[in-house]
């Protein structure tokens, strides 16, 4: 068996390195429209920092794991072809700010139709608004050779940032979503058959196409509606002296609500939570459900109110003005153990920082410059090659801390609980103000340092 999945990034390389670590007999080549991604999901040094993702990728590398830029060749070849491009949120147009752009899926689906010369199963792996596969096969169809036949499935993924490996190897469940007919059915066989060499047959969900692709939306929902629940509560927490930590943990013990994503913090972040809201905003207001639609709106509205509360706590607490002062910003990354910062929390209070005239000096383990710069819309240097005066990206945490007039912590990186607090405080200019958007760090010993803290929700 062959498998061809079209396009390489967060998903597509670390999910097609596990199904090839796992079926060594299965053929797998990953092709994406960016050759240089290519050429480094070829090196050493992956387009995709996830722990333990190098270790997978070089065990199969080159034996049945196989990354290239020759997309014709690799569709031509395959059985299976994944569709795992991007989905973003639609810029332009009917839509813009909210539904999903399918144009790269579109574009995927035009080439499989195009290059294919034998039958195939086409997966949708990417995030799609609900009934795309109608669309998806509308296009293959439309354009298919004689005797040649797509079956289009969903199967969607369910992976987090930083933990994918983790989440790939023991995942709680794996959603394969087809027709009911029995070419519908035997192409779910076939998909669940590959998973099925390593995760239990229990743990493999088949359901119709359109439940599979809102599952997925509905997923996200939940989890980041639960998020947006616990930061709103942090505010009443705040307000009334009660500590949202201590909420968070009574509350989860009650088995029908649960422990996870119950932690609260600067605001979610991530290429997912928010773009799958306001798809699935934009769905229920298609669908004429304007009540529904405003509902997780709500979890959206939450949460852009959460980021903005905690940059502007920073602006109050230094007496109202932030104007030429340096603040210490720890962590880029929309969450720890990733180099991924789309939709990070860092870049809404970076940015509101900046408009109140601040100076930013920023440490993140795995984030490069050129990505801070770009996320941040400013440029490294001004035309005449003189260094950006406003932003300053460190190599160390102390360089960062140094002189600053206030320390925010917006990833959790764990390195960042281990530092050095007595002399990042005798370092900095006093009083000297520690912000946790991530109630990571000690707090009591911060205080007996001479910091004074603030934390979320307490
Ligand atoms: P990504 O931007 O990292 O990767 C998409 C890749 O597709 C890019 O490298 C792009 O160059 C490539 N591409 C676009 N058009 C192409 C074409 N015609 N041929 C070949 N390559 C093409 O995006 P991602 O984070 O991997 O997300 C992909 C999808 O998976 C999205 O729909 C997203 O919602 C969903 N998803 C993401 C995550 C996550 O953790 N990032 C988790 C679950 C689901
Ligand atoms: C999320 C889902 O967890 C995955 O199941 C899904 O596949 C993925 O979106 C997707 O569709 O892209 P991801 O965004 O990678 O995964 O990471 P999460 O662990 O969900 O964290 C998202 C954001 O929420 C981060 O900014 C994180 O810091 C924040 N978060 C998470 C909290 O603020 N509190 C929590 O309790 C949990």
């Amino acid at each position: 068996m062959k498998i061809c999945c079209i396009g390489a990034g967060y998903v597509g390389g670390p999910t097609m390195a596990m199904i090839a670590y796992k079926c060594p007999d299965i053929q797998v080549t990953v092709v994406d429209v960016i050759s240089e991604k290519i050429d480094a999901w070829n090196s050493e040094d992956l387009p995709v920092f996830e722990p333990g993702l190098y270790d997978v990728v070089k065990e199969a590398r080159g034996r049945n794991l196989f990354f290239s830029a020759d997309r014709q060749k690799a569709i031509k070849e395959a059985d299976i072809i994944f569709v795992s491009v991007g989905t973003p949120t639609k810029s332009y147009g009917a839509g813009a700010g909210r539904a999903a752009d399918l144009v790269y899926v579109e574009n995927s689906a035009r080439e499989i139709a195009e290059w294919a010369e034998s039958s195939k199963i086409v997966v949708e792996k990417s995030t799609i608004p609900v009934r795309t596969a109608e669309s998806l096969k509308t296009v293959l169809h439309a354009n298919t050779k004689p005797g040649i036949r797509f079956d289009v499935l969903s199967n969607p993924e369910f992976l987090a940032e930083g933990t994918a490996v983790e989440d790939l190897n023991d995942p709680d469940r794996v959603l394969v979503g087809g027709e009911a007919t029995p070419e519908g059915q035997k192409a779910i066989e076939t998909l669940a058959s590959v998973y099925a060499n390593w995760i239990p047959r229990e743990k493999i969900i088949t359901t119709n196409l359109w439940s599979s692709e809102l599952s997925k939306l509905v997923a996200n929902a939940f989890l980041a509606q639960r998020i947006s629940s616990i930061n709103s509560i942090s505010a009443l927490c705040e307000a009334t002296g009660a500590n949202v930590d201590e909420v968070s943990y009574a509350i989860g013990q009650d088995s029908r609500i649960g422990p996870k994503f119950l932690k609260p913090s600067v605001g979610f972040g991530g290429s997912c939570f928010q773009k799958d809201l306001l798809n699935l905003v934009y769905l229920c207001e298609h669908f004429g459900l304007p009540d529904v639609a405003r509902y997780w709106q709500g979890v959206i509205d939450i949460n852009d109110w959460q980021k903005r509360r905690f940059s502007h706590n920073i602006v109050q607490s230094l007496f109202n003005t932030v104007n030429g002062k340096r603040i210490a910003m720890l962590g880029f990354a929309f969450k720890k153990d990733t180099n991924d910062t789309r939709e990070s929390a860092a870049i809404y209070v970076g940015r509101d920082l900046l408009e109140e005239q601040a100076q930013l000096a920023i440490f993140d383990p795995k984030v490069r410059s050129e990505q801070i710069f770009r996320d941040l819309k400013h440029s490294e240097t001004d035309e005449n090659g003189n260094k950006n005066q406003q932003i300053e990206i460190c190599q160390h945490p102390y360089e960062a801390t140094k002189g600053a007039h206030a320390l925010a912590v917006l990833t959790e990186w764990d390195s960042f609980k281990d530092l050095d607090y007595e002399r990042i405080f005798r370092e900095m200019y006093k009083p000297a103000f520690i912000f946790d958007g991530r109630n990571i760090l000690d707090h009591a010993k911060l205080r007996e340092i001479g910091f004074t803290v603030t934390a979320i929700g307490r």
